[in-house]
């Protein structure tokens, strides 16, 4: 039988590869927030996030539960939400918090598990509103452009590659870009 796709396969999510997007959380009561968070999927059914504990996005998802991840158009929308916290928010049909005209996924927390200094949270998708030329962002591409340079440049120090080759295995494993930087 074939299967339709799920919303994360049409997005183009890859399985673990993390994706950074905005996420939009509200308390019980008082202003919605907007932080950059990085999300992945192991099933390609439900959404993970790792969150630090401390953050507002943490103590809202724990107090309510509810929240959207939000496709940036563009990296500016990162540096604005986290300069100002001032980025336009809507409220979607579903009484949620979401980035004004941008693509978004609905969610509802359904485990949250400590791990170290953070909380893993996994979430099903509730609802989404995706609108053409949706863009993803991980930084597999970039980092491995930077590990490229880094090497052909005089006295690179091995730590320097090998926090490149760290962080391109965490964000996109099993991949072209993880294979260029196995040694
Ligand atoms: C691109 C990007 C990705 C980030 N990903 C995460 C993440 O996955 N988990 C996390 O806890 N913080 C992450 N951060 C840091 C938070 O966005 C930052 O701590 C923010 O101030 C938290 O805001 P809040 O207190 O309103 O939740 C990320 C920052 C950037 C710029």
């Amino acid at each position: 039988m074939i299967m339709p796709k799920t919303i994360l396969e049409t997005l183009g999510f890859r399985r673990n590869w993390v994706y950074e997007t905005i996420v939009a959380s509200h308390p019980k009561k008082g202003l919605a927030s907007a932080a950059p968070m990085g999300v992945w999927t192991g099933d390609l059914r439900r959404v993970k996030l790792k969150i630090y504990n401390g953050s507002k996005t943490l103590a809202n998802i724990t107090a309510s539960g509810a929240f959207t991840v939000n496709f940036p158009k563009d990296v500016r929308l990162f540096h604005r939400a986290l300069a100002s916290k001032r980025l336009p928010l809507i409220k979607t049909p579903s009484g949620l918090h979401a980035v004004k005209d941008h693509s978004r996924l609905e969610l509802q927390a359904n485990d949250m598990k400590k791990a170290g200094n953070a909380v893993i949270v996994t979430a099903e998708i509730t609802g989404h509103r995706i609108l053409k030329n949706t863009r993803l962002f991980n930084r597999a591409e970039a980092l491995t452009l930077e590990y490229l340079i880094s090497k052909t440049k005089p006295n690179v120090k091995a730590n320097e590659l090998a926090e490149y080759r760290r962080a391109i295995r965490k964000v996109a494993p099993k991949s072209e870009y993880a294979m260029i930087v196995e040694r």
